[in-house]
Parts: structure tokens; sequence; C-alpha cells
């Protein structure tokens, strides 16, 4: 099943809360909140109080992508804050395994990031262990950053894999996705579609979710 996850780093920070409630009409069923350190990559964000407001601003999971480096620290925080979902990127956590059962363990779904450079192969071993997998088709640190073609192999390596060891995590791809990306992830297996610019940076939210979800929904209809 496709999910649209809009990433509220390109909403208006001032009307957030209208912002993600106009997504939501508009048939998201995820909400994407990035936070940033400044560290692991050049850009800060928001931290607990912003995804606090957000949890009483709508009912939809809060899926929290960690880019900092020191996640372990954090993860008691943000599930206290409300996160449902919690994804570490695999290029900070020393101890991969125990950083996703310290999640699970907060009562979230775990999810393990790969940036466009840091191959499925690394993930090997927790892919029994991960409820979800993130591809980065982006460098991360911004919105509105330009797709990376490159990147599409790993959905599909990972939905290869899946079937092969019989596992049921989900496939996320985050960055660049629009409509002139869209169909392609799809066909490539991602089933959860982060999109922030695509979403927030023009026009009526409502309407952006509801034309990535109808090409979305096109594109797993062609899918063989
Ligand atoms: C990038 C973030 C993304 C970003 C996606 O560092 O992790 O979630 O907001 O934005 P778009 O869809 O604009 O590429
Ligand atoms: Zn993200």
């Amino acid at each position: 099943m496709i999910e649209l996850a809009p990433s509220i780093l390109s909403a208006d920070f001032a009307r957030l809360g209208e912002q993600v409630q106009a997504a939501c009409e508009g048939g998201a069923s995820v909400i994407h909140v990035d936070i940033m350190d400044g560290h692991f990559v050049p850009n800060l964000t928001i931290g607990p109080p912003v995804v606090k407001s957000l949890r009483k601003a709508t009912d939809l999971p809060l899926d929290c992508h960690l880019m900092i480096d020191n996640p372990d620290e954090f993860i008691p925080v943000f599930a206290d804050a409300g996160a449902n979902w919690i994804s570490v990127h695999q290029e900070v956590c020393r101890h991969l395994n125990r950083t996703l059962n310290h999640i699970k363990d907060h009562g979230c779904r775990a999810g393990a990031v790969i940036n466009p450079a840091t191959p499925v192969e690394t993930l090997t071993e927790v892919l029994e262990i991960v409820d979800y997998v993130l591809v980065m088709s982006v460098n991360p640190g911004f919105g509105a950053q330009p797709f990376i073609p490159s990147t599409l192999h790993k959905m599909r390596r990972l939905a290869e894999i899946r079937r092969q060891r019989d596992l049921n995590y989900r496939i996320e791809v985050d960055g660049g996705v629009g409509l002139d990306t869209v169909a392609d992830v799809v066909r490539f297996g991602a089933e959860i579609l982060v999109a922030g610019n695509a979403v927030f940076g023009h026009g009526d939210p409502k309407k952006n979710a509801e034309a990535l979800l109808k090409a979305a929904t096109e594109a797993t209809l062609l899918k063989v």
C-alpha cells in the first residue's frame, strides 16, 4: 500500500497545524518530521517541542527522521514528545542493532536510513528487526534538492531481499519526490513517499498531496 508522508520542512512554520491538516485532507497518512543538528547535516531545524505541538495538531503518525550525530541520547525525548516512528542513520550508529531496539523499547516503529552513498548491504544484519528502511534520494540537509536517480536500484534491491528472506519491513524514500519522479520510485518498490517541496513548496498542500497520490497510484497499476 502506498502512503504519502509530507515533510514539514518546506511548510510555513507559522501555520504548521493548518498546513498539516490540509495535507491530511489531501490523503497524507503519515507526517514526516526532519530533525537536523547542524553536525551530521549542515542545517538546523526543529526539536522535541515542535513534535509535541504537532502531536496535539494531528492524529496521524509522526515519522521523526533523526539527522543527528547522537540519536541514542534523543530517542526517549522524541518518543515522549509523541513520535510514532523514529528513524536513525546507519552512518552515525556504531551499534545500530542496539539503537533500533532502543527505539522499539520506547514503543515506536524503528527505521534505518541510508544516505545516497551508503549501500543497502550495510543493513543486511538488521533487516530482521527494522520496521522500515528509508532510502535517501538526496544528500540530507535541505528540502527541494534534485532527486538522485542512482538511488533507485536500492529500493528494488530492498524489495528483492524482503521477498527472498521473507521479511516485512516497509520501504520509504525521501528527497526530490515530486510529480516528475514519483512514478519511478513506486515502480522501483518504494511504498512510503516523503515529499516536502512537492506538497508545501507552492500552491495548496491538499491539492498537491492529492495529485502526488494519484500519480503514485497510477504508477502502481502499471507496475509489472
Ligand atoms: C532532506 C530531508 C527531507 C526533505 C525532503 O534532508 O530529510 O525529508 O525535507 O524534501 P523534498 O521533498 O523537498 O526533497
Ligand atoms: Zn527526511
